[in-house]
């Protein structure tokens, strides 16, 4: 497809709102054009995505779910485990393919790992047929480049200094539950995590533009919002704010729910834990990663707490707000974790019974401190490790579940159920997933419903909606 430059008004200084105006000859250059649009990774790159998909579709492309027929191809790519990349090498075969067999189709990378050197650098000597990597920092100039460089036909890789961009759109995933970024980056440098090299540093939003946004999002009819962070308890230390002031005033906008992740237990503050308390609008649900049971690992990654300040912020949580869930992140396998490290972890589990908890063998990073680290444990006892850990860790989410069986919860309905389309689903203030079954069921999507739950598995709930 041939591409005319593009007119773009964007106040770059400032960098607040990107306007895209189009010349009409551009409009025909993306009329019945087509991206395909996949995203790997975290709630970041979710929403990173939903960003994509407004400049693709203001430039006036459609988005299809069959690759076959897209003129763009995106990937959105996440770093944070080694499988992550065995996945988009595997994507770009079939790219490849496409692109041998027709020519009118460009793929572009986006995400965390087109801010890894390494992996810039094997896109460009072995798969050179991608036409733009893009990084974390610049997804704004995606519009701009997808018009005027791409006829260039080589690969141009642009990232720029962090910086805090307003006035962004979205074309959010749902029309109910909305993903807010509060702040960008970390600071914390778990020496086993890539994240603070493909994110940048700690930088937060201003407070008043944060507030505006959930309010034009109850203007739309938002039920619920969920503020993002790498550090979400984090947000405000670089502009003199606090992470308990902006949850205070996101509340005072009367938004039915607010949810916010992933805090770091370092980061915890009393002061949280009272607004939380005080709001009911604030949904009682707080996944807050331990990693590991271990002081020894704890220190050696770098996490800043040891089991017991964990174990003493957790019990104050749970009993300073009711009915509250909490999930964790656990790793396993870190370098030269002892069984009694490991035992250690089980301990945690058992004492805490969390309500869910993702769990990852360690994967080594390339320019993180972990992956120079001396490691004995082979990858075999790692998985007889992990399985053991998720044997408990099911048991106690199950466990969780049970204590909802014949009680009334209520559920912001989100859609039909993926499984049972005479079904819907949604979740509870404490973020258990349940599909619901009554009479006219999809009238009560986008609604919050009282639900009675009538099955409890492992990772979900039955319900049936109550009169
Ligand atoms: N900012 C969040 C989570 C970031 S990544 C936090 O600090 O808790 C999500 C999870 O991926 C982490 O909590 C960790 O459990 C896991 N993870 C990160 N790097 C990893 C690695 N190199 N190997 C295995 N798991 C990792
Ligand atoms: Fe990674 Fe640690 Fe930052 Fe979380 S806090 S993103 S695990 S460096
Ligand atoms: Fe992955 Fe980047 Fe998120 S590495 S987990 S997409 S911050």
């Amino acid at each position: 497809m041939h591409l005319p430059d593009l007119n773009i008004a964007k106040k770059r200084e400032k960098r607040e709102n990107i306007y895209i105006e189009l010349k009409e000859d551009i409009k025909k250059v993306f009329t019945n054009k087509k991206y395909f649009l996949r995203t790997y990774g975290c709630q970041m790159n979710v929403h990173d995505s939903e960003e994509i998909r407004s400049y693709l579709e203001r430039l006036g492309l459609e988005e299809t779910l069959n690759i076959e027929e897209a003129n763009v191809i995106v990937l959105n790519t996440c770093a944070i485990r080694e499988n992550a990349r065995d996945k988009v090498i595997g994507f770009l075969g079939k790219c490849h393919y496409l692109k041998k067999n027709h020519n009118d189709v460009f793929i572009v990378l986006a995400g965390c790992m087109c801010e890894q050197p390494d992996f810039v650098k094997l896109i460009q000597e072995k798969y050179s047929f991608v036409d733009l990597l893009i990084g974390t920092h610049n997804i704004q100039d995606l519009p701009h480049l997808l018009t005027t460089k791409f006829k260039e036909q080589e690969i141009e890789v642009y990232s720029e200094s962090d910086e805090v961009i307003e006035g962004i759109q979205y074309k959010r995933d749902s029309k109910y539950t909305a993903w807010i970024n509060i702040m960008y980056g970390c600071d914390k440098f778990c020496t086993y995590c890539i994240v603070p090299y493909t994110r940048g540093r700690e930088r937060s939003r201003q407070k008043d533009k944060i507030i505006k946004e959930v309010e034009e999002l109850i203007k739309e009819g938002y039920k619920e919002v969920t503020l993002l962070g790498q550090n979400v308890n984090a947000y405000g230390k670089d502009i003199g704010e606090k992470f308990s002031d902006l949850l205070e005033s996101v509340a005072k906008t009367g938004i039915e729910r607010i949810r916010f992740v992933t805090s770091h237990p370092w980061n915890f503050t009393d002061e949280m834990i009272d607004v939380i308390s005080k709001y009911k609008n604030i949904m009682p649900y707080i996944h807050l990663p331990i990693q590991s049971g271990s002081n020894e690992i704890l220190k050696r990654m770098n996490r800043r707490y040891t089991k017991e300040e964990y174990l003493e912020l957790f019990h104050k949580i749970k009993e300073k707000i009711p009915n509250v869930s909490i999930t964790t992140d656990i790793i396993v396998g870190f370098p030269n974790e002892t069984r009694e490290d490991f035992e250690e972890t089980l301990d945690v589990v058992k004492t805490c019974e969390f309500d869910g908890a993702y769990t990852f063998i360690f994967s080594p990073r390339e320019g993180t401190p972990a992956a120079r680290m001396e490691d004995k444990v082979s990858m075999e006892e790692k998985e007889k490790r992990l399985y053991e850990l998720n044997e408990l860790v099911n048991y106690y989410s199950n466990k969780s579940n049970q204590k909802l069986l014949n009680k009334e919860v209520e559920v912001l309905v989100l859609g039909e159920s993926e499984k049972d389309n005479t079904k819907v689903y949604g979740y509870t203030d404490t973020m258990k997933l349940v599909n619901i079954e009554g009479d006219n069921i999809k009238d009560t999507i986008g609604k919050i419903i009282k639900v009675k739950i009538t099955d409890a598995k492992s990772f979900s709930l039955d319900g049936v909606v109550v009169k």
